[in-house]
């Protein structure tokens, strides 16, 4: 059996993973470590609740005194570092708790995993630690570290210094830095549910700037088949980029939403941009391909049907987040500036 500690497991892109993996592997016994932040969702994990192969326990991964009880009660012999702050507009309103979980967090996670001699740590990074591109060219696992908002430069930190921990003490760390993902139990703050419910509720659609920028889109699931790929097999101090070459302008996604809703382009609302918008990001993932042998094995044009219909399928889940706490931050954020 693998013990393993997942972070942040409580939100999108890690409780799909604990409920995929749960699924895939028999070896693997998940305690999963996620304070709950206005992000984090015990519902998106009901189908594993009940595992017996999996833990759930409430509690920060910068409180060091409860990782050490974690990983000496449990065994932790792996890591896997999904936790974060992870919304770039919320680290543009206040970017304290971005650096004390995603730098302090990290390192707590970094230096408990050395005391306890772990045998992997992959860290959860991002594509947006490479800055923005202009109109040519892709990301590459050598292209120069530039993040420019406090969320991606906070990233850069904890990815920077997992890789240090390899280089100063040979820790088996490995870094996976992926595009925009989509897909099931997304947070509705992020552009694709955020449209697909305002589209829903017929509310305005905000555009930031002139909606041309661009990102490269990957299904949840694809991204956390790297993971674990990256997991089982990834070479120790390597990065891999992870992306579905998938790139897409803002506005064509949300026209491609308004579509298949068969709403009308006239909820688009073109808005002031976003403080040091990213304009564009795209993923050159040759390495996992050649590597590890990895592959994307989602349609961006059946997948986002099938979150769409996610979404419709579960407005309750959603209901519930939007009549609760992130009504505040929704008119903090869109309101007139
Ligand atoms: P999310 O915001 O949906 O989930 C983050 C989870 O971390 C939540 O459950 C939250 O409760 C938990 N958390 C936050 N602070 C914590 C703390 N101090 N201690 C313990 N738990 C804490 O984020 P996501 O979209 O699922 O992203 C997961 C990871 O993937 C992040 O590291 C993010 O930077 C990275 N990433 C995300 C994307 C994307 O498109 N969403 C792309 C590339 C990389
Ligand atoms: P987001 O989902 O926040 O991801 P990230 O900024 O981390 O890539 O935003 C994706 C793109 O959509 C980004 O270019 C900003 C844009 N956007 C809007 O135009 N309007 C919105 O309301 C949001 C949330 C994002």
């Amino acid at each position: 059996m693998k013990n393993i500690l997942v972070t942040g497991g409580a939100g999108f892109i890690g409780s799909n993973y604990i409920n995929h993996i749960l699924k895939e592997r028999d070896d693997y016994f998940i305690v999963n470590l996620d304070k709950l932040s206005y992000a984090g969702n015990l519902e998106n994990l009901k189908e594993s609740e009940s595992n017996p192969r999996y833990k759930f326990v409430k509690g920060d991964i910068t409180n060091s005194e409860l990782v050490e009880y974690l990983f000496s009660k449990y065994e932790i012999k792996h890591v896997i570092n999904f936790a974060a702050e992870s919304h770039v507009d919320r680290s543009i309103l206040g970017s304290e708790i971005f650096y004390r979980t995603n730098v302090i967090g990290t390192n707590v996670l970094l230096e408990v995993s050395r005391r306890f001699e772990v045998e992997k740590f992959v860290q959860i990074s991002t594509d947006e630690v490479y800055g923005s591109l202009g109109p040519e060219g892709l990301f590459t696992e050598k292209t120069p570290l530039d993040p420019s908002s406090p969320y991606s430069s906070s990233k850069a930190g904890a990815d920077i210094m997992a890789l240090a921990f390899f280089h100063t003490y040979g820790m088996p760390v490995t870094v996976t830095r992926c595009s925009n993902n989509y897909g099931p139990f997304q947070f509705p703050e992020k552009l694709i549910p955020l449209m697909i419910i305002n589209s829903l509720n017929n509310k305005n659609l905000p555009v930031y700037g002139d909606g041309l920028n661009v990102r490269d889109w990957i299904y949840v699931i694809d991204h956390n088949k790297a993971v674990d790929l990256v997991f089982e097999k990834g070479v120790p101090g390597q990065v891999y980029n992870i992306g579905a070459s998938n790139e897409m302008t803002n506005i064509n996604i949300i026209k491609l939403i308004l579509q298949i809703l068969g709403k009308p382009d006239s909820l688009i609302q073109y808005v002031k941009d976003r403080p040091g918008h990213d304009r564009r990001y795209a993923i050159d993932a040759s390495k996992i391909e050649n590597e590890l042998g990895w592959k994307p094995s989602f349609n961006f044009e059946t997948a986002i049907e099938s979150t769409i219909k996610w979404y419709i399928d579960n407005k309750l889940w959603w209901d519930r987040i939007i009549s609760g706490e992130y009504q505040k931050y929704y008119s903090l954020q869109y309101s007139v500036k």
